[in-house]
């Protein structure tokens, strides 16, 4: 039984595979229709989400398959104290994959070592968030038409943005690839990212300030949102929250074929004069999530299906 908690716990060669299936599955959805017939989903989610839950959801009814699960603690047994372990024996019992999101930092690997079926980590504190980097490695294929040779620039709040956290560690496996991390000092990406990541891997990097010095470079750039609820005042995220904003002006000084991803939701940090532009890939990016979805899940409960 495979579970997914980090990106690095998928080979390069199943990461491969579940991208190839995700486009088939977005090129031909009709012919995995009916494919998880008879499974179930179960989505927990301790922590509020509208894409990560929805396209989970998406994904297995479009597989032909059911969902169950809770969008809130509150609307469950956890309210009167019950624990993650006690929970995913329970909810094992019905479904065939659990998709979990929760505040705490590991809390999909502490479910992974007492669950009866496969656990996705659905977004654990800021740490990872696996299947929103499924999401963005089928967008950037989809778009640039190769995961190598890119450079990357990922810009905002890098120390509790997860999905930053998560892209890193899954791009860091392929060639000719250069990051360029944008961000206030107090929201510089976690020293282990560099140390245990992006050094080992022998690849480039820069750590700097300005967006509109950087953003000629960049084929990718990466939004993100400066994440409120994981701030320990307020006052800090009222000073950083406005830090950058993408407007049509900067997206002048960008490459014409960069292009920009943001796994959302957004706040300031990029103008809606900026959605208009082709560039702008983060409505298709949702859309591409769910493919990424239905074939993780495809993998994870064994169906039979290329
Ligand atoms: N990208 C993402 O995780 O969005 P949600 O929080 O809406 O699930």
């Amino acid at each position: 039984m495979k579970h997914l908690i980090d990106p690095m716990d998928l080979s390069l060669e199943e990461l491969n595979d579940i991208l190839e299936l995700a486009e088939k599955m977005y090129n031909n959805p009709g012919k995995y229709a009916e494919a998880a017939k008879g499974k179930k989903i179960a989505t927990l989610f301790y922590e509020p989400s509208t894409r990560t839950r929805l396209s989970f959801e998406s994904a297995m009814l479009d597989l032909g398959g059911n969902v169950i699960g809770f969008s809130s603690a509150t609307d469950s047994s956890v309210s009167k104290g019950e624990s993650v372990e006690d929970t995913v024996r329970t909810v094992g019992c019905f479904a065939d994959v659990i998709a979990m999101r929760h505040p705490n930092e590991g809390a999909p690997k502490l479910a992974s070592m007492f669950s009866p079926v496969p656990i996705i980590n659905a977004g654990d504190g800021g740490h990872n968030h696996p299947t929103q980097t499924l999401t963005d490695l089928v967008t950037i294929r989809k778009e640039k038409g190769r995961l190598d040779n890119m450079v990357i620039g990922l810009c905002g709040d890098l120390k509790f943005g997860r999905t930053v956290h998560s892209l890193i560690k899954a791009m860091s496996r392929y060639e000719g690839i250069k990051f360029v991390l944008i961000s206030p000092q107090e929201l510089r990406v976690p020293d282990y990212i560099i140390s245990e990541v992006i050094e080992p891997a022998g690849l480039e990097y820069e750590e700097v300030t300005s967006l509109e010095e950087n953003i000629g470079k960049l084929d990718m750039l990466y939004m993100t949102r400066v994440q409120r609820e994981r701030f320990f005042n307020e006052a800090d995220y009222v000073r950083l929250k406005d830090t950058y904003i993408l407007d049509s002006k900067k997206m002048k000084l960008a490459k014409q074929d960069m292009i920009v991803l943001h796994p959302l939701p957004r706040v300031n940090e990029i103008s809606p004069s900026v959605d208009n532009d082709p560039r702008a890939c983060y409505f298709r990016q949702v859309k591409y999530g769910k493919f990424a979805r239905m074939a993780l899940i495809s993998r994870l409960i064994g169906l039979d299906v290329d």
